[in-house]
């Protein structure tokens, strides 16, 4: 069946759909990008009012969320396209040398370019991207999509490939080998996933811990090798970890924050309770107002004295989505969003970040990025993209209601506004400064929750079954002092 064919029958099968909708699936098709005639990838934006920049490029994690979309609407022929196209982009050679990709990174974003015969593909790994940055997370796109992909279509040839498999071993063995850490959480440079540009996101942030647990999972169930193989055991035993140091570690609630709030510091030894050193006095003092009685969540970032409490809601929707987050965890999210709902919800959902960086630390923490500026961008915007996350997360914990209230609120006023890239302010009432308009990230995202919550049962094309535990992750030092996570809920006197 053609494309034009396939949207036809795809907007009669549904006469209950908007007009908004409709409108949103039309716009999804303009933005498919061909390649030897066959459709591969979606681009960032189709503003033809401003300059086009990197925008008309394919980007990896902006083509995962039109990926979901059209997964969920059984049109698979797009996605298994794009994902033996940047196959063939991945890098495979060994390079040690400056603004070269190492082997096996994924790329950022490609274009096609030429005509007929000199029609050609081209990848950008960071190296034409403003402040040449690293996209650590296109790989672990790449294995949530294949992941999601092989479920959904049911179709395995494409995953059992031989070149499939050296590829997935290849973005494996960049994240496997021994390193100058003991953690089991990928250390990682500023502005390395969604969040581009300088934002005091380097070392440990959530979101790429999240994805990057996401990718082991997906790996764990891609490759084609026996149980005892040992890339795959080494896939299961960092899994496990992760998510038990994201578990203990990073969780805050009352609870944890009353026990925070009362650390020893600078304690020597195996018996440490403060592991990281964090000084209470670093905390600021509005999340003890903020953070509601009920609900928890991941924080944004961990390392030595430092504990970043902003909240990112990419990593908490997808630690739910991945079970990064158990089943408590998972609802004290979502009940964050409902008591907060003005600040991370807002007009527009959502919120990328909250709350903004303002004065010197905007000014420290951004390197004095204009578009950064606070309650903008990636400092504080509304990002509509994220709807599919949200709606999907919401299911997940048996919230299906507040998911269709929150999509009902917006879609059409989404449609009306050209589907922005962002919204700006504090409750995402104005849109961005600088946001493009027919972004398709911000017209798949809420295309995708539609047709979640059509199919709710879809859902676990994007999910995972029972995660592995090896015993040695209950053995190690980072389970032996910190409190433990089932302690939410006391306390502490
Ligand atoms: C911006 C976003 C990035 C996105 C790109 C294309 O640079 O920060 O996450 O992939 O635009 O939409």
């Amino acid at each position: 069946m053609n494309r034009p064919e396939w949207l036809a029958r795809l907007t009669q099968g549904r006469p209950t759909m908007s007009a908004g909708e409709a409108e949103a699936w039309r716009r999804l098709e303009e933005s498919v990008v061909y390649f030897g005639g066959k459709p591969v990838g979606t681009v960032a934006s189709m503003d033809r009012a401003a300059s086009a920049q990197n925008y008309d490029q394919v980007f990896t994690r902006d083509f995962f969320v039109s990926a979901v979309a059209y997964l969920l609407r059984g049109d698979f022929e797009i996605v298994r396209h794009f994902l033996t196209v940047t196959l063939d982009l991945q890098s495979a050679e060994r390079h040690m040398d400056c603004f070269r990709p190492g082997q096996g990174m994924m790329p950022a974003s490609f274009k096609v370019s030429g005509e007929g015969d000199e029609e050609r593909v081209e990848a950008d790994f960071g190296e034409l991207a403003i402040a040449r940055v690293t996209p650590i997370d296109s790989g672990f796109w790449w294995l949530y999509l294949l992941h999601a992909y092989t479920r959904a279509s049911g179709d395995e040839s494409l995953a059992k490939s031989e070149a499939t498999q050296r590829g997935i071993r290849l973005i494996l063995d960049l994240c496997l080998p021994p390193r100058h850490e003991m953690l089991p959480t990928l250390l990682v440079p500023d502005g390395s996933f969604m969040i581009d540009r300088r934002l005091g996101v380097y070392g440990h942030p959530l979101d790429i811990q999240v994805l990057f647990h996401i990718a082991l999972r997906s790996a764990d169930g891609l490759l084609d090798a026996p149980a005892d193989d040992p890339l795959r055991r080494a896939v299961r035993e960092r899994e496990a970890h992760l998510a038990h140091h994201l578990r203990t570690y990073y969780w805050l609630d009352m609870a944890g924050l009353n026990r925070i709030y009362r650390y020893e510091v600078e304690e020597l030894g195996e018996n440490a309770a403060n592991q990281f050193n964090i000084y209470p006095e670093t905390i600021p003092t509005w999340l003890f107002e903020w953070m509601p009685r009920d609900g928890g969540y991941f924080a944004g970032n961990l390392g030595p004295a430092r504990l970043d409490v902003r909240f990112f809601s990419q990593g908490n929707l997808l630690a739910i989505l991945g079970g990064v987050a158990d089943a408590s965890q998972a609802e004290a999210i979502i009940q964050l969003f409902e008591d907060r709902r003005d600040d991370l919800i807002g007009e527009t959902p959502l919120k990328l970040v909250f709350p903004a960086l303002e004065g010197r630390d905007w000014s420290l923490m951004t390197g004095s990025d204009p578009k950064n500026a606070p309650w903008s961008y990636h400092n504080g915007g509304n990002w509509p993209f994220l709807l599919w996350q949200f709606t999907a997360a919401c299911l997940r914990v048996g919230r299906r209601a507040f998911a269709v209230e929150v999509l009902d609120a917006v879609e059409e006023r989404l449609a009306a506004d050209q589907w922005p890239e962002y919204y700006d302010g504090r409750r995402g009432r104005i849109l961005g400064k600088q946001a493009r308009l027919n972004q398709t990230w911000s017209i798949a995202g809420p295309l995708a929750a539609r047709c979640l919550l059509d199919a709710p049962d879809k859902i676990d094309m994007l999910t995972f079954g029972e995660p592995s535990r090896p015993a040695s992750c209950d053995a190690g030092v980072l389970a032996g002092a910190g409190e433990p996570a089932d302690t939410r809920g006391e306390v502490q006197s």
